[in-house]
């Protein structure tokens, strides 16, 4: 049976961290970590993960910023709120949720963030470099970053391993890919157009399940021993629920958890990782100034 990677009790930990840490930069430096969390309009799920956010900062001692702006704001306006949180000292980390509305280009919004402000590590700049060898980004994304984190306090080796991705988005299988290839795994991508998927993945020591496709992941494609950490978060009818549904991985998690040596749930697995890694870019963003 795979020993199960408790993100909730991992995302504590690194919360734990970051508290001590904003304590220690406020008392030995007068100096609060600031994250602006800008929403555009009011849908309900982006309002859902930008409360999350907010209260996420106010529990570790961030400042949280809160910017929220109609709906029709124009893309120059919404430039020049980017601007202006560029520009303020008391703003460490600048996060825009995501999406923005259609006619705003999400892609100019994401390059107009000052890359020493860039909590989320999606402007390309941030990505040129960690992609990059020998070149060090000022931030990396927070689910991938969550992943490699879940690795590491889990005592599982990354270098000299064989890793499979499965999925090639900008925000989760593209950087997780990077990151692993960074710390010295043997890395394979699977998308939409792999042929065979099951035995690239089979191959694995390593397995980053981030394709957006419920349960695909069975437990024949899986190395006995293999780590398998499950960025998938799919929502699946299920009529004995008051809610009507519930959240599934990518993995087969009954399955999958009888052959892999260690395995993350869905959801308590890499959900939490991601708001833990927003605050800790956002305190190593603040940090970037201070002269210890
Ligand atoms: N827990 C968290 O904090 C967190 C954060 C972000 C995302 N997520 C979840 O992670 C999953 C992936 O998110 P995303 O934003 O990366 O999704 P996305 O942008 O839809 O990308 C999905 C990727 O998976 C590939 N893919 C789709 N179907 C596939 C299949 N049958 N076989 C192999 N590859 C396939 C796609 O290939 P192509 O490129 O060829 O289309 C694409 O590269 C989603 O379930 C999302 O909800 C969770």
């Amino acid at each position: 049976m795979a020993q199960i990677i408790d993100g909730k009790a991992i995302a504590a930990d690194v919360r734990r961290e970051v508290a001590a840490e904003v304590a220690r930069l406020t008392s030995a430096h007068n100096l609060v970590p600031g994250l602006a969390v800008v929403i555009v309009g009011s849908r309900k799920d982006s309002q859902t993960y930008v409360n999350m956010k907010r209260k996420a900062c106010a529990e570790v001692g961030i400042r949280s910023v809160h910017v929220d702006l109609p709906e029709d704001i124009s893309e120059v306006a919404l430039v020049e709120e980017v601007h202006r949180l560029n520009a303020d000292p008391a703003v460490h980390g600048i996060l825009v949720q995501l999406p923005l509305p259609k006619h705003i280009n999400e892609e100019k919004i994401l390059s107009e963030i000052s890359i020493e402000k860039d909590v989320d590590g999606f402007h390309p700049l941030n990505i040129g470099k960690l992609a990059m060898k020998g070149r060090e980004p000022l931030f990396v994304p927070c689910t991938p970053k969550g992943c490699m984190e879940l690795l590491s306090r889990s005592g599982v080796t990354v270098k000299g391993k064989r890793a499979v991705v499965v999925g090639r988005s900008n925000i989760v299988g593209l950087p997780v890919s990077l990151l692993l290839l960074k710390a010295d795994a043997t890395v394979s991508i699977v998308h939409s157009r792999t042929p065979d998927p099951e035995s690239i993945v089979g191959e694995a020591d390593i397995v980053i399940a981030a394709a957006g496709q419920a349960m695909m992941i069975k437990g024949d494609w899986i190395k006995p021993g293999a780590a398998v950490i499950d960025v998938g978060t799919n929502s699946v009818d299920d009529p004995t629920r008051k809610s009507g549904y519930r959240l599934v991985g990518d993995v087969d998690f009954a399955e999958v958890s009888k052959v892999a040596g260690y395995l993350t749930p869905v959801p308590g697995g890499v959900g939490p990782m991601t708001v833990a890694m927003l605050l800790k870019n956002t305190v190593d963003g603040a940090k970037r100034g201070v002269v210890e």
